[in-house]
């Protein structure tokens, strides 16, 4: 099975050289776009891409408004700074996710509490954050309160794992009920679609990454999609340092963060949204060539759930033992092909095994038998556009 794999990938890809688990790809107007910003001198943190960008993406998302920073993790941090999260709070997420999501929970000055994610998606899962809620916490003058800590919880925020959506109907339904601001981490899943709405457009804000592993790159960076207009606003001026604008007085209104995206960033990601649905068309159709190769063996390909149209941006097998797994990565990395486990799931890491979480099976295995595939755009020869 292996070295059929391995031949698998080797004819999906054409290439008798490395193979990554996700290589950008810039076949469009990057260049061109780059060098605009050169020409101009308009290289840094004001320029007419970064707009440009800013308005592609919420027309490409059919979001109010969004706002582009510096990278997916300060998208988080200010969307939750925004959402109004402060020291001593609790908010809501998934031990089975990239361990920026907790991070920027960290640096907002909350603590993350751990849910587990399901099965039909592997994003956080709304019966196990009802549970959480209905045991462990309680309504109080409109505040949600975890009993045993009286912290309040304040959001959740789901991940939408590899791509594929989360439960957003359940989640949002909780959400409500419970006084929480939903904020989607939407790093993996720009062109997902729940329903057939892009992700992201659900919860009060939703966070992408540009990061150079993503299905779109501006080498760094990351945008926050923002439900309600004034949302965006608010969160432009403070990602932006907060300045008053003034043609020369240097006066500040809010403790701001420096997030701002590079004008010669956002002109790549003008580039690379503009192939943003090619880029999904292959992906797709990557996907299910694994899924009739895997069809019938001992590996299960992780699939979308039926309500979505997941932007496959990471392909996913179960091995049927950690035994196989272990030999699969390492004859892998011998024939330089990279496959990549799951994450140390969180609650192992050192500096959130404290933190309050709940039975978290579906996470730990996961995280011990899941492997992910070489997944990148394929070149020109495969061009859907
Ligand atoms: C789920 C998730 N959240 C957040 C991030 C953070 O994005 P960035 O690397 O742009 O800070 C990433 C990816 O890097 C991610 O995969």
């Amino acid at each position: 099975m292996q070295q059929t794999l391995f031949q698998f990938i080797r004819e999906l890809y054409q290439t008798k050289d490395f193979i990554p688990l996700h290589a950008p790809r810039f076949a469009g107007q990057e260049s061109a776009y780059v060098q605009h910003t050169l020409d101009s001198t308009f290289v840094s943190s004001v320029g007419a891409y970064v707009d440009r960008f800013e308005a592609d993406m919420a027309s490409y998302c059919k979001s109010s408004k969004a706002v582009a920073v510096m990278n997916g993790t300060a998208a988080l941090q200010a969307a939750l700074y925004a959402a109004g999260v402060v020291n001593h709070d609790l908010v809501v997420t998934q031990s089975f996710t990239f361990v920026a999501t907790c991070n920027a929970i960290h640096w907002a000055g909350a603590d993350p509490v751990f849910v587990d994610v399901s099965e039909l998606s592997l994003g956080l899962c709304p019966k196990s954050l009802a549970e959480f809620l209905q045991q462990e916490c309680e309504l109080t003058d409109g505040a949600c309160i975890h009993r045993q800590t009286h912290r309040r919880v304040r959001a959740v925020v789901p991940m939408h794992t590899f791509g594929h959506p989360v439960e957003l109907d359940e989640l949002l339904l909780l959400c409500q009920q419970w006084q929480l601001v939903l904020i989607e981490d939407a790093a993996e899943s720009l062109g997902s679609l729940y329903k057939g709405r892009h992700t992201g457009t659900f919860g009060r804000f939703g966070t992408l990454s540009f990061n150079g592993n993503k299905i779109i790159t501006t080498g760094g960076g990351g945008m926050v999609l923002c439900a309600n207009h004034d949302d965006g606003v608010a969160l432009k001026h403070l990602t932006t340092t907060a300045k008053v604008p003034h043609s020369y007085e240097f006066v500040h209104d809010d403790y701001g963060f420096n997030y701002r995206m590079p004008n010669l960033n956002a002109a790549l990601g003008c580039g690379q949204l503009e192939q943003l649905d090619s880029f999904i068309a292959d992906k797709r159709e990557i996907a299910a060539l694994y899924q009739d190769f895997f069809a019938g063996s001992e590996f299960r390909c992780v699939k979308e759930p039926p309500y979505a149209r997941s932007n496959y941006w990471l392909n996913a097998v179960i091995c049927p033992s950690t035994e196989v797994k272990t030999q699969l990565l390492e004859t892998a990395a011998e024939q330089g092909i990279m496959l990549r486990p799951a994450w140390r799931p969180m609650h192992q890491l050192a500096m959130y095994q404290h933190c309050i979480r709940s039975n978290l099976a579906v996470t730990d295995y996961l995280s011990e038998y899941l492997v992910n595939l070489p997944s990148s755009v394929r070149s020109l020869s495969h061009d859907h556009s």
